[in-house]
């Protein structure tokens, strides 16, 4: 007969050659992805212990692929994306899949802001107004990069340099990120920034998700809960009316989870701005926290979203038009395709009233976000 205490060393000792059975160690896979303006870009494979993959390449930094375990375990693609460079290059939607933006993530009004006294003006590319970044914004260029392995995890270090000007905006700005899997599936982006003239910026992260599978119809099941007491309502435009509104009555209550479909085709004059929710959320709190959490009823895959940031974008993918063609040769329709862009707030340049989007010579930009993939 065998003790209590010889039970419980065998069970944990079965439980650890369990554990190494299903764990293989994380890995790094660098390819040829195409190439973009004359140059050679890359596809960045990172897998972790668990098997959970996140491809990523150094044209614009996009995210491209993620697989990520079901309720079962089974992995699935959950990133709308292409499986070529030229997918991203001729996107005819201007989609930003997965993509990096800068120098300014999401709208600037006009393409006009007064900084020390000089007026800037920025290609207007989403008439009537500017949107990330510009003409060629940092999700259209081709990044230095440089895959690596820590103690915390498999990663790409990514750097752009700015220069004084582009896109006419003042000051060279030197951006790096680097993007690291970890074992317990989470997806960490760090930037790092720093500027020889005063400036704006604005950094996110464009990836959009889908957690029923990329390619699997829309995201209307999927149940959304956000940290945000507030939201920035916005004009026909898209562009804040400065105003930070409480959620509290609105279709934009997602302080408990609600779907996304249940209640986008509301009659609603900010929901008929943004043509579905297109809105910037005012993060609770302040430092590293949890601002979203995304839930598929169909597959049991969440996405839970960290971050320093003070707002988050929630784009339910309404300007999709089945028009891109992506893995596995699938259409992505109309909302088949969330994103949480973590950032700064639209139009900050032009709105005295938001947490600054000012960079200095001398200062250090941070931001870190994270998306967090699990499943029950
Ligand atoms: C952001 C904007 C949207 C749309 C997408 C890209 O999320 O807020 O209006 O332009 O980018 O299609």
């Amino acid at each position: 007969m065998k003790s209590l205490n010889q039970w419980l060393c065998s069970a944990a000792a079965l439980s650890v050659v369990a554990g190494a059975a299903h764990a293989a160690p994380s890995s790094i896979k660098t390819q040829p992805f195409g190439s973009v303006d004359g140059k050679q870009v890359q596809l960045y494979t990172l897998t972790n212990s668990h098997g959970l993959t996140v491809k990523i390449t150094n044209y614009g930094g996009i995210v491209t692929s993620v697989l990520a375990p079901d309720r079962k375990g089974k992995l699935g693609e959950v990133v709308l994306g292409f499986d070529d460079v030229d997918g991203y290059v001729n996107d005819p939607n201007g989609t930003y899949f997965g993509a990096l933006i800068g120098r300014y993530a999401n709208r600037i009004a006009k393409g006009a802001f007064t900084l020390d006294g000089k007026t800037y003006h920025i290609a207007i590319n989403n008439p009537p107004n500017t949107l990330h970044g510009g003409k060629k914004g940092f999700d259209k260029k081709v990044w230095s990069a440089q895959p690596f392995k820590t103690g915390a995890g498999v990663g790409v270090k990514l750097a752009y340099v700015s220069a004084d000007g582009e896109e006419n905006y003042p000051g060279k700005v030197t951006l790096n990120v680097a993007y690291t899997l970890a074992n317990d599936g989470s997806l960490k982006i760090t930037y790092r920034a720093v500027t020889t003239k005063d400036t704006v910026v604005n950094f996110t992260n464009h990836t959009y998700f889908n957690l029923n599978g990329a390619g699997n119809g829309t995201i209307l099941n999927h149940l959304v809960t956000l940290n945000a007491n507030r939201f920035t309502p916005i004009d026909p435009t898209s562009i804040p009316t400065g105003v930070l509104q409480p959620v509290a009555g609105t279709p934009f209550d997602f302080r408990r989870p609600h779907a996304i479909g249940e209640r986008i085709n509301k009659t609603d004059t900010q929901l008929k701005n943004g043509s579905g929710y297109d809105h910037n959320f005012v993060v609770n709190g302040r430092g590293m926290r949890m601002s979203a959490r995304v839930y598929s009823p169909t597959t049991g895959r969440v996405l839970e979203e960290y971050t320093t940031e003070p707002g988050v974008q929630l784009y339910t993918g309404n300007f999709l038009n089945g028009k891109n063609i992506g893995h596995d040769g699938k259409a992505y329709p109309r909302r088949s395709g969330f994103c949480l862009e973590a950032q700064h707030f639209p139009d900050t340049p032009n709105q005295p009233k938001f947490p600054t989007a000012e960079l200095k010579p001398g200062q250090v930009y941070h931001q870190t976000t994270i998306y967090k993939f699990s499943a029950r």
